[in-house]
């Protein structure tokens, strides 16, 4: 009897897992779909602003091998959690002084946000797995990555021209990253 209730317990488990894994493969081809409307979002969000208007172009230095080369899958799915974490944590920002289109803003961070719910989602049978010692390195470079950018912001005191560079920045990064990171999945 007890044997019997184990296997069907362990049948249940593996079909959940099953699910899980699944879910997880729709992920990573719902993330390539929402890179290309995501950055528009970014775009849109600025206008027409005349690129001479802010002439400075700083170069945040975006630790690309060491986020991308030897990640193993897990690392992978861990950073691309962060990643969009991070960037949703450096739009919460003041940015008052900006004069971005509300709308596009607002619909950015709210696909930011589906998109980072969805990899928690995809990690949360993961969570008993141990980070490897190359993930927390990762996750590490990152923060620190993004460090700069708030720094800068504050240096700057949020201006205008300081979160279009910022903005410039994840313009550039996010589809980058994101189809490196996928692409080890
Ligand atoms: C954001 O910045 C503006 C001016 O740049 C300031 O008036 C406002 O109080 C700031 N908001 C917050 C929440 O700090
Ligand atoms: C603001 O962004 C939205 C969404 O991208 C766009 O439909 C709208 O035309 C933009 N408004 C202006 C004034 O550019």
């Amino acid at each position: 009897m007890a044997t019997i209730v184990l296997q069907q317990t362990s049948l249940l488990l593996m079909l959940i897992l099953a699910t899980v894994a699944l879910d997880c493969g729709q992920i990573v081809q719902s993330q390539r779909n929402e890179i290309g409307r995501t950055r528009r979002l970014l775009e849109a969000m600025g206008g027409q602003r005349s690129p001479t208007e802010c002439p400075e172009d700083p170069d945040f230095g975006f630790p690309m091998e060491k986020t991308v080369l030897n990640s193993n899958k897990e690392d992978a799915r861990m950073a691309i959690g962060f990643f969009l974490e991070q960037i949703q944590t450096i739009f919460q920002h003041n940015y008052t002084q900006t004069n971005w289109n509300m709308t596009a803003t607002d619909l950015f961070q709210e696909t930011l946000d589906q998109q980072q719910i969805q990899w928690q989602r995809c990690s949360i049978v993961r969570t008993r797995e141990q980070a490897t010692r190359h993930g927390l390195h990762v996750k590490r470079t990152l923060k620190m990555y993004f460090t700069k950018l708030h720094i800068f912001l504050k240096e700057k005191e949020y201006s205008l021209c300081a979160w279009d560079a910022v903005r410039g920045e994840i313009f550039e990064v996010y589809s980058v990253v994101l189809s490196k990171l996928l692409g080890k999945l």
